[in-house]
């Protein structure tokens, strides 16, 4: 199989192949995904909500991304692997935005970082990109800003917000972003902005007609344990099966089946006699 990069994945746009990506924080999920054919692995900070229990993703670190987004790497042959800058890390200043970037490529191995916003991040996006590190924009509902957006609530659905979100894309395109993900909002304006741009787009609760789609993969794959969004799908119950092996594992421990016989080591008999024998002195000795 191809390794995929911003040129193949840009490439996929021009040729109409629809581009498929998902979530990874992790180097066996990362492995599974890989095999399976996902172009682009997403070690998003949704980390925070998923795998570090956050109420949203504003507690995230650096350090869990880059821990993170290694081992990911660690465990990809062929998806591009795209971590993404935690609350703050490129929020304060352009050249902190570069900083960051770069320990992500460096300590993470990551191939593109991602970034929150649109018009007011485009200086942001432009110097990580002259860089030569390749950024992946995201807007429309941008989770960092939940506090500021006063929930996670659709984007675009009035004129405003709606114009806002047309500038954003426009904005996030000529800093030189490689791809953007749009975030819920209307079906028919995530369609029209991908028509508008020659970047990539990738929708997250934004129809059908983005270059591609991406979701959280354990929202897709029952593994949440809480509501999933509207936009998402179950496409298999791993939750289930997950609980169903340690119901299982917890009866079989509990009635002696496990471990048989196949799951045991076996010892030479002359030695067991040995073994047997001085282990009874030993317990004679303690008795004593
Ligand atoms: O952090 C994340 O998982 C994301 C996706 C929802 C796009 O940003």
């Amino acid at each position: 199989m191809k390794r995929n990069t911003v040129t193949t994945i840009s490439r996929q746009k021009a040729e109409g192949s629809k581009i498929a990506m998902l979530t990874a924080y992790d180097f066996s999920t990362a492995r599974l995904m890989d095999e399976a054919g996902v172009e682009i692995l997403l070690v998003g900070d949704s980390l925070g909500m998923t795998m570090l229990g956050y109420k949203d993703t504003l507690p995230v670190t650096m350090e869990d991304m880059i821990s993170a987004t290694a081992a990911v790497s660690r465990g990809t042959e062929n998806a591009l692997v795209v971590a993404d800058m935690p609350f703050l890390s490129y929020q304060t200043s352009v050249y902190d935005a570069v900083v960051n970037a770069g320990r992500l490529v460096k300590e993470g191995m990551a191939e593109a970082v991602k970034l929150e916003g649109g018009v007011n991040y485009a200086p942001h996006i432009k110097a990580i990109t002259e860089a030569s590190i390749p950024v992946m924009a995201h807007i429309g509902l941008t989770p960092q800003s939940v506090n500021a957006l006063g929930g996670f609530k659709i984007q675009g659905k009035d004129e405003e917000s709606g114009l806002r979100l047309i500038d954003d894309a426009l904005a996030v395109e000529k800093a030189g972003a490689f791809a953007v993900v749009l975030e819920c909002v209307p079906a028919e304006l995530g369609t029209l902005v991908s028509k508008m741009l020659s970047i990539p787009t990738i929708g997250i609760g934004a129809g059908v007609g983005t270059d591609g789609q991406v979701l959280v993969y354990h929202d897709m794959l029952g593994l949440y344990g809480r509501k999933s969004p509207k936009f998402s799908k179950r496409f298999a119950d791993v939750g289930a099966l997950m609980k169903r092996g340690v119901f299982d594992y917890i009866a079989a421990t509990k009635t002696g089946s496990f471990p048989a016989e196949e799951h045991c080591f076996g010892i030479d008999d002359d030695l067991l006699v040995k073994l047997r024998r001085y282990a009874d002195v030993k317990g004679e000795d303690k008795e004593e």
